[in-house]
């Protein structure tokens, strides 16, 4: 009998992992989304002091367009408050920890914040977490679940011009530049250049799909393809 061909998805879900076999799972309604190191929840009202005490930084305000500095925990509870975007995401990115609840370090969104015509991404951690990969893990989680869940056929990334390291997080994650123009900062009270980066699905599916390499003995007569079929000549 011959074998059955696996539908586009099946194949994606099987590079992907188990959270293709959530069907379509809405994080937020009782779901969270893990990752190697993180878990990414939904925020509640009792993460509000833990998320002021992060945000409460002006290394973090200041490449952010919307985050208030000073960030008090009114701040906190009204961003907890604002209900998850329509096909968009908002979590609270906690590194799981052993034997104990995780814990709160940051947070990663999806949303069409000020208007913009894609779901474009956010990302800030407190500064204590930053440089251990752990923003690039979370937006891969988001990015996956926005392509792959949501149905998503573009996404966007804005990174202010001298933000070298979220800039860094956003090539990490398969983005590529798409332009440059201005946007309102709230913690500069004016506007502030900012890159605009995009990725788009064919994009996503085929870095999803890069294979391991493999080596095998090259004896100059190796069987083509490997298992089977016609040497390249013959083709
Ligand atoms: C930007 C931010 C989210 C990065 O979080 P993080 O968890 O440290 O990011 P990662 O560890 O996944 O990756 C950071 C990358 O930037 C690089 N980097 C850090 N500082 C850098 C700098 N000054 N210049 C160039 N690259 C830098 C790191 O080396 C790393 O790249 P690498 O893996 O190739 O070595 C975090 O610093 C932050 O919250 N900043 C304030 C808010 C913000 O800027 N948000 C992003 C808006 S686009």
């Amino acid at each position: 009998m011959p074998p059955v061909e696996r539908s586009e998805r099946e194949l994606l879900e099987s590079i992907i992992g188990e959270a293709g076999d959530r069907g379509h799972a809405r994080p937020g309604e009782g779901l969270a989304i893990e990752t190697r190191r993180l878990l990414l929840r939904a925020p509640t009202a009792a993460d509000a002091a833990v998320i002021a005490e992060l945000a409460d930084n002006p290394r973090v305000a200041q490449n952010l367009l919307g985050m208030p500095h000073p960030y008090r925990i009114g701040d906190a509870l009204a961003w907890i408050a604002e209900p998850a975007p329509a096909n968009g995401q908002k979590h609270l990115v906690c590194v799981r920890a052993r034997d104990a609840a995780p814990v709160p370090i940051g947070a990663v969104t999806l949303d069409h914040r000020r208007g913009a015509r894609l779901p474009t991404l956010g990302c800030w951690l407190g500064e204590a977490f930053w440089g251990r990969g752990y923003s690039t893990e979370a937006c891969h989680a988001v990015i996956d679940y926005a392509f792959l869940h949501q149905g998503h056929e573009r996404l966007s990334f804005h990174c202010r011009v001298t933000n070298a390291a979220g800039r860094r997080v956003i090539e990490k994650c398969g983005f590529q530049w798409a332009g440059q123009e201005l946007q309102a900062s709230v913690f500069h009270g004016t506007v502030v250049a900012v890159d605009r980066f995009q990725i788009d699905r064919r994009t996503w599916e085929s870095l999803r799909r890069w294979e391991p390499l493999r080596f095998v003995e090259d004896d100059g007569d190796a069987a083509w393809p490997l298992q089977g079929g016609r040497r390249p000549a013959e083709v």
